[in-house]
């Protein structure tokens, strides 16, 4: 009696904590996985890696370009896929957005990719999974580490221009906005300093720095945590007014290369975006990372490697949640 009464118990028990998991993973999916498409796309990563590769050999640059879209992906609204919508009827393209527009780059690729995906397996990869798999090959086409990619993200059928405005940090933003806007998509400094290290390779434009150079606190004077000679080297180019649009390397080091180089600019007062030379200027815990990096290339590679995982990890729609787009421009119909 006492044996069927516990037995009865654990039953009861078991059908209450197995139940709701049960549901939640048919409804929401369950966690992202590396093997997601072993059966149904089993050479996806094979294709995507052939078109990055021909991609980044006609234009270096591309890499670069290539996995900024994953995090300007990621910290909308997670890993959606929703960074690659183009405007259409009611909907408003992310691609407007402040951190975007005249910026955001590498679309023809992904365009590229999915159509070669497609192909080969229909309807199957999600594109915002590509972006996460092509992130990790630009890190490693560029001299950078490589790790095995969760999958299983789906498409999601929004954008969100605010968001887009709202959570991907500004470069002019604080030390403490930007932390918080890392802490608010379940990232820490680790994270934030580590991922950062991005800024290895690919450019930014004028306009995204000058501040720096003529008028940092509104006294007309340049940012006194740049390197005066680094400072007069890009006034050259970057004049007080005009020139928007032009390109200079975030790492005048070793531009095309994925290392820790980033980190010994910041250490040398020369780091390009004031949200660069902040890791270094105002919090202690920062700059001890910063400084860990800079002599230890390896534990770079490792903590960017995980923290990539972190971020690709933001809020992905899986089970029946979105779609699978055809195309990643256009929702599907
Ligand atoms: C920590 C806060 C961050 C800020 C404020 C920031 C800001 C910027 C800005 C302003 C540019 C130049 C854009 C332009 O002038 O057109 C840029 C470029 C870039 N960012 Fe960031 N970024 C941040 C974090 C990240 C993260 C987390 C990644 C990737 C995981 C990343 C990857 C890149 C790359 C690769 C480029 C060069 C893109 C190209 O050449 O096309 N950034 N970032
Ligand atoms: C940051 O840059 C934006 C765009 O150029 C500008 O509107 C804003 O005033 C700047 N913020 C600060 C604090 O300088
Ligand atoms: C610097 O910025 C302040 C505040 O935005 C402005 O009032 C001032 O005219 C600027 N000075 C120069 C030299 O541009």
């Amino acid at each position: 009696m006492a044996k069927s009464l516990n037995s009865l118990v654990l039953v009861s028990l078991l059908t209450l904590i197995i139940a709701p998991i049960c549901f939640s993973m048919s409804t929401q999916g369950g966690p992202l996985y590396p093997q997601f498409y072993k059966h149904s796309c089993p050479n996806v990563e094979k294709i995507i890696w052939s078109v990055v590769a021909k991609a980044v050999a006609k234009e270096r640059r591309m890499a670069a370009s290539l996995l900024r879209l994953h995090f300007h992906d990621c910290f909308v609204k997670g890993c959606d896929g929703g960074v690659l919508l183009d405007s259409s009827g009611t909907l408003i393209s992310e691609k407007r957005s402040n951190p975007n527009r005249n910026s955001a780059r590498g679309f023809e690729v992904i365009d590229e990719i999915k159509a070669a995906v497609e192909k080969e397996c229909p309807e199957t990869v999600s594109c915002a999974d590509i972006l996460a798999i092509t992130a990790r090959d630009a890190t490693v086409i560029t001299g950078g580490p490589s790790w095995e990619v969760p999958l299983g993200r789906r498409d999601t059928r929004d954008a969100s221009l605010s968001g887009s405005n709202y959570n991907i940090p500004a470069p002019n933003n604080t030390f403490q906005t930007i932390h918080t806007k890392f802490k608010l998509k379940g990232l820490d400094l680790v994270d934030f300093v580590a991922l950062s290290g991005s800024h290895t390779i690919g450019d930014a434009r004028c306009t995204s720095f000058r501040q720096r150079l003529y008028n940092q606190s509104g006294n007309g004077q340049p940012d006194n945590t740049l390197d005066q000679a680094y400072a007069a080297q890009l006034r050259t180019r970057c004049p007080q007014s005009g020139g928007d649009q032009t390109l200079f390397v975030l790492d005048p080091a070793t531009p095309l290369k994925f290392d820790n180089s980033y980190y010994k600019n910041l250490l040398a007062y020369k780091g390009l975006l004031n949200s660069d030379q902040i890791l270094v200027t105002k919090n202690d815990d920062a700059l001890k990372l910063v400084k860990q990096y800079a002599e230890n290339n390896d534990l770079f590679f490792q903590h960017f490697a995980q923290s990539m995982v972190k971020m690709g990890n933001i809020a992905p729609m899986t089970g029946s949640r979105g779609e699978i787009r055809k195309i990643c421009r256009r929702v599907n119909h």
